[in-house]
């Protein structure tokens, strides 16, 4: 069994359709897959896919020690992808002080049983949708995966964080264990001359350098898809027929994904 997050330091990059995606691309290839929801704070699973049964949640089995974790699991959601949901967010007074430190120490050591758990279930890939910025929840899922998955939008804003962020988390993950972490580009522009070609090119290469050098590795490239953007705009998108729109470009990061 693989397990992989899918992680980016600000919201709206595109984890969480990289990590749906990547499981309908897992599934249709025959592999027992299950995404997980672990973004506490903007939880959107739930948004997108509407036939939630199950009413326990990951929160409630990392919090609990009695719960079996197929109690957990909403079958065939997408075709045979299965989902693991995650309770919609805390708002208010609890919102930052969420849990004490505590009990995130717990929720890494539960994890690690629903990772055995898990492959005892057959499944061969998890995929976590990770939490944005730096938490302990985005460190704890990091350490459950092998893989990782940072995703990134070609703009000038967030990247600086995003590369101190990462030197500070690779700092900690190092040696801990054999691990591949990727960076993606997504939502990228689709130029139509050559002048726009060359800023574009320009500014990947320069990124492309400078992320490598931290140690991570080229996953590819997704384009913005204006099409997929909108469709997903309806109440209750059909994912599999959007899917359909960009699936060559999923199946190519699978195939890469699958090598390691
Ligand atoms: N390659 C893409 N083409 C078009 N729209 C995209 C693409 N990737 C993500 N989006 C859109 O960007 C928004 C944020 O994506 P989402 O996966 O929810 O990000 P995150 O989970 O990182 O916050 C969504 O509206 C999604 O439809
Ligand atoms: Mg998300």
């Amino acid at each position: 069994m693989r397990a992989l997050t899918v992680y980016s330091t600000r919201g709206g990059n595109g984890k969480t359709l990289t990590a749906l995606f990547l499981g309908i691309a897992a599934v249709k290839r025959g592999l027992k897959t299950v995404v997980i929801d672990a973004d506490f704070e903007a939880p959107s699973l739930t948004h997108l896919l509407s036939n939630q049964t199950k009413e326990l949640t990951w929160v409630d089995y990392l919090e609990n020690d009695n719960i079996d974790i197929t109690d957990l699991i909403n079958p065939n959601i997408i075709g045979n992808l299965d989902i693991i949901f995650s309770p919609p967010p805390r708002i208010g007074k609890n919102f930052l002080g969420w849990k004490a430190d505590n009990w995130w120490k717990k929720a890494l050591q539960k994890a690690i049983v629903a990772k055995k758990e898990l492959e005892l279930l057959g499944y061969d890939l998890v995929i976590i949708d990770n939490q944005s910025g730096t938490s302990y929840n985005s460190v704890n899922n990091m350490v459950f995966s092998e893989i990782s998955i940072m995703v990134l939008r070609p703009s000038n804003y967030g990247l600086g964080a995003t590369e101190s962020i990462l030197k500070e988390i690779f700092n900690t993950l190092k040696g801990m264990n054999r691990r591949m972490d990727y960076y993606l580009w997504n939502q990228v522009h689709r130029v139509s001359d050559q002048d726009e070609r060359l800023l574009l090119d320009q500014f990947l290469e320069k990124w492309d350098d400078r992320l490598t050098a931290l140690g991570l590795k080229k996953l590819g490239s997704v384009e913005y898809n204006i099409k997929l953007n909108l469709e997903l705009l309806n109440d209750n998108p059909d994912l599999n027929d959007q899917f359909n729109l960009i699936k060559d470009n999923y199946n190519n990061l699978m195939d890469t994904i699958l090598n390691f």
